[in-house]
C-alpha cells in the first residue's frame, strides 16, 4: 500500500497501512477508555506488546475523561509513549464531533509537553465506540490541521496508521481530495 502525505506547514501529515504497535513515531496514540483499563482493539495490542509497565502508569493515573488524553511511558514498544486518548461512544449527537475533535487535540497537547515531534494516531472511536468513519476521518484532519497550524514548528509528522484495507481505502480517498502525494 502507498504511503501518501501532504504539508501543513512545517509538519507532514501521513496516511499508511499498519498495526500501530510497530510505529517507531516518537508517541503513538491508542484509543482507550475512561477507566484506562485496557480492552480489545488497538488498545489490548498495545498493552500486550508493550507488557505490563503502561497498565501500571495507567492505574497510577486513574481515569481519562471522554475528549481527554494522557500519556505515559511505552514498555517495550519501539515508541517512547504511549498517549491514551478517550474518544466518545458513537451517539448520532453534535457532541461526538466535539469531543472526537478535543481527543485528538489533546493527544497532539501530550505529546509536545514531553517534546514529541512524530506521532502516530488510529482511528479513534470508529471500532468499538461505532464512529462512522467517514464523518470520523474529516474531524480527525480538521482538528490535527488547526491544531499543527496553531503550533507551527512544534511537530515533523503526524501519521495516520489505518489496521484495514477498508479503512486505508477511505483516508487514502480523502488525503488524495486534500491534494496529498505519495512519499
Ligand atoms: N493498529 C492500528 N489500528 C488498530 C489496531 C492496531 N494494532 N487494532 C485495531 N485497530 C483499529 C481498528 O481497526 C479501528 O479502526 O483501531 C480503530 C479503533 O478501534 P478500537 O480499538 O475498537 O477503538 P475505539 O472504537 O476507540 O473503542 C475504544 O475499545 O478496545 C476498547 O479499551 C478500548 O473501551 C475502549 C474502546
Amino acid at each position: 500500500m502507498p504511503r501518501l502525505s501532504f504539508a501543513v506547514g512545517a509538519t507532514t501529515l501521513e496516511i499508511d497501512r499498519g498495526d500501530i504497535t510497530y510505529e517507531a513515531t516518537d508517541a503513538i496514540v491508542n484509543a482507550a477508555n475512561t477507566g484506562l483499563r485496557g480492552g480489545g482493539g488497538v488498545d489490548g495490542a498495545i498493552h500486550r506488546a508493550g507488557g505490563p509497565t503502561i497498565m501500571a502508569s495507567c492505574r497510577k493515573i486513574g481515569r481519562c475523561p471522554t475528549g481527554q488524553a494522557v500519556i505515559t511511558t511505552a514498555g517495550k514498544l519501539k515508541t517512547r509513549w504511549v498517549i491514551h486518548a478517550v474518544g466518545p461512544i458513537y451517539a448520532g449527537l453534535r457532541n461526538d464531533a466535539l469531543e472526537l475533535a478535543s481527543a485528538y487535540r489533546s493527544s497532539l497537547e501530550r505529546a509536545i509537553e514531553v517534546g514529541a515531534r512524530s506521532v502516530a494516531f488510529p482511528s479513534i472511536s470508529t471500532g468499538a465506540y461505532g464512529y462512522p468513519i467517514r464523518d470520523a476521518i474529516q474531524v480527525a484532519i480538521n482538528a490535527v490541521s488547526e491544531f499543527v497550524k496553531t503550533h507551527p514548528e512544534a511537530l515533523d509528522l503526524v501519521r495516520f496508521v489505518l489496521f484495514s484495507d477498508a479503512d486505508y481505502s477511505v483516508y487514502f480517498a480523502e488525503f488524495t481530495c486534500r491534494g496529498a502525494e505519495r512519499d
